[in-house]
């Protein structure tokens, strides 16, 4: 059974179900997201490849092709519409724009579907809901998200909201949040952890700070399932678990808030928010891919079996195809030049470097190591690489020197990720020309990487085997 089927079954039906990547329900077979596209305004609906089944971003694809796209909605596929659109100007927030539609490539169930990632300035909102909870009900939610995109500011949540983008005080918000901001201290370990936003605070408890030294936060892993629960009343709860494997985590299960008053009983009003806080505070990233909110509060099991649902998916899972240039295909990219044979560009403390890897590496040096082609950000002529272990991030060049960052929709960043594919320089394997700057061409000098001209101002511009340092073996990928 799909996430909105188990909890119809147990009694506490989804009063909105969002996800870009596939069916929540499975007798659904409406659209997921709407997308526009810049070139003439023109939107388009995505939908399915089969009823119950994944996106249909091939549809995107072609409705894209030669402009872009951002995402103008996310459809409700519980019966409530409550569909999600870009969000307005709220009491900490100008209006907001809308996500690149081509930013999040991931398999999904084995097919290549987009999640929606969210940069600062983006959120989503619906102000006029129907069947959500409000003032002190019982509700239940989750979303699937990522513990690679994240950062320490205000708010990435999912979930309840107020109706006039304003903060009107505690208990007016009942919402997942997920990031590095730790709101009240203690949080214990670095994060990023699920709290709840319930309104001028994320909790972690009735006392606001972790109570609980072993809720260190997911780490960095790709796919993490977030879910809160609140009775409205006297209870809330927070879980976490990966959504690539296992189950769910208690972090927090106690009384609401008590070191201020307003959150008992909530004062929910049943607007729904993602990608910022209540008041359109919305410094925060994050990635989203689908998630639902309940009527009433979940039992256990029903949790249990979403989640069983969630892994059974297969997010993140390999894309079938290795070792080429063609679109989705993963690969390594091992140095030609004598010194460094066994060397392979990897990204490590979110830089673009060169270093050893063989099989005797570890997972993450192997992750690390291993990209996604995908269709050139700035042009579909050339390719852009996705990290394999931190989904909607690409290499880019930034003053020259190349990082792993996420996607941030900016027509720079497109073309900083862009690289035109040649032949080797020294007639050996693949030169990559730096889609904005075509005379420069990926290089490592001293083990870190650049976009690099043969002879010029720079260090790193060095003529000495320029061509060889600019010439890249594109070979299987190290991670599985
Ligand atoms: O509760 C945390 C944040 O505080 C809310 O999301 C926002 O409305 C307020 O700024
Ligand atoms: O890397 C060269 C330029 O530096 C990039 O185009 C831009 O992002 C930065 O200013």
């Amino acid at each position: 059974s799909l996430p909105c089927d188990v909890y119809a079954a147990a009694g506490t039906p989804c009063v909105a179900a969002h996800s870009m990547v596939r069916a929540l329900y499975s007798s659904y077979s409406g659209s997921l997201y709407q997308v526009q596209r810049a070139s003439d305004g023109v939107t388009a609906n995505i939908g399915l490849l089969a009823t119950g089944g994944y996106a249909n971003a091939a549809a995107q694809n072609s409705f894209c092709a030669g402009t872009t796209c951002i995402v103008t909605r996310i459809y409700d596929q519980s019966s409530k519409h409550n569909d999600l659109t870009v969000e307005g100007a709220g009491g900490a927030g100008a209006a907001d724009v809308g996500a690149p539609a081509d930013a999040l490539p991931v398999t999904v169930g084995g097919h290549q579907v987009y999640g929606l990632e969210i940069s600062a300035g983006m959120g989503y909102r619906d102000n006029s809901t129907s069947g959500v909870a409000t003032n002190g009900a019982a509700e239940g939610m989750y979303m699937v998200t990522s513990g690679t995109h994240v950062n320490g500011s205000c708010c990435f949540d999912y979930g309840n909201a107020e109706t006039n983008n304003k903060d009107t005080g505690n208990g007016h918000m009942d919402a997942i949040n997920f990031g590095t901001e730790c709101w009240f201290s203690p949080c214990y370990g670095s994060g990023p952890w699920v709290q709840a936003d319930l309104e001028n605070g994320l909790f972690e408890s009735n006392l606001g700070y972790s109570t609980n030294s072993s809720s260190t936060g997911t780490g960095a892993i790709p796919f993490v399932t977030a879910l809160l629960k609140n009775n409205g009343q006297d209870h809330f709860a927070l879980k976490w678990g990966n959504a690539q494997s296992g189950g769910l985590t208690t972090t927090y299960s106690g009384g609401e808030p008590s070191t201020s008053s307003g959150y008992s009983p909530m004062h929910q009003e049943g607007a729904i928010v993602l990608g910022t806080g209540g008041d359109n505070s919305n410094g925060s990233i994050g990635s989203f891919f689908e998630g639902v909110m309940t009527s009433g509060i979940p039992t256990d099991a029903a949790d249990d079996a979403v989640q069983s649902n969630i892994v059974s998916v297969g997010y993140g899972g390999a894309t079938g195809s290795t070792g080429s240039l063609d679109s989705a295909s993963e690969i390594s990219l091992k140095a030609t030049t004598s010194c460094c044979t066994t060397d392979y560009v990897r990204h490590q403390n979110n830089a673009g470097v060169l270093s050893a890897i063989t099989s005797s590496s570890s997972a993450l040096d192997k992750n690390d190591a291993t990209w996604i082609v995908r269709p050139g950000l700035a042009s579909s002529s050339c390719v852009s690489f996705e990290s394999r272990n931190y989904p909607g991030d690409y290499l880019r060049h930034y003053n020259y020197k190349i990082y792993r960052q996420p996607m941030d929709g900016t027509t720079t960043y497109r073309q900083d990720a862009t690289f035109c594919p040649t032949a080797g320089k020294s007639g050996t394997g693949t030169s990559f020309a730096s889609y904005n700057y075509p005379t420069k061409y990926l290089r490592h000098y001293n083990y870190n990487l650049y976009i690099a001209s043969d002879g010029g101002s720079n260090a790193w511009d060095s003529a000495t085997s320029w061509t060889d340092d600019v010439s890249w073996a594109v070979s299987s990928p190290w991670a599985p």
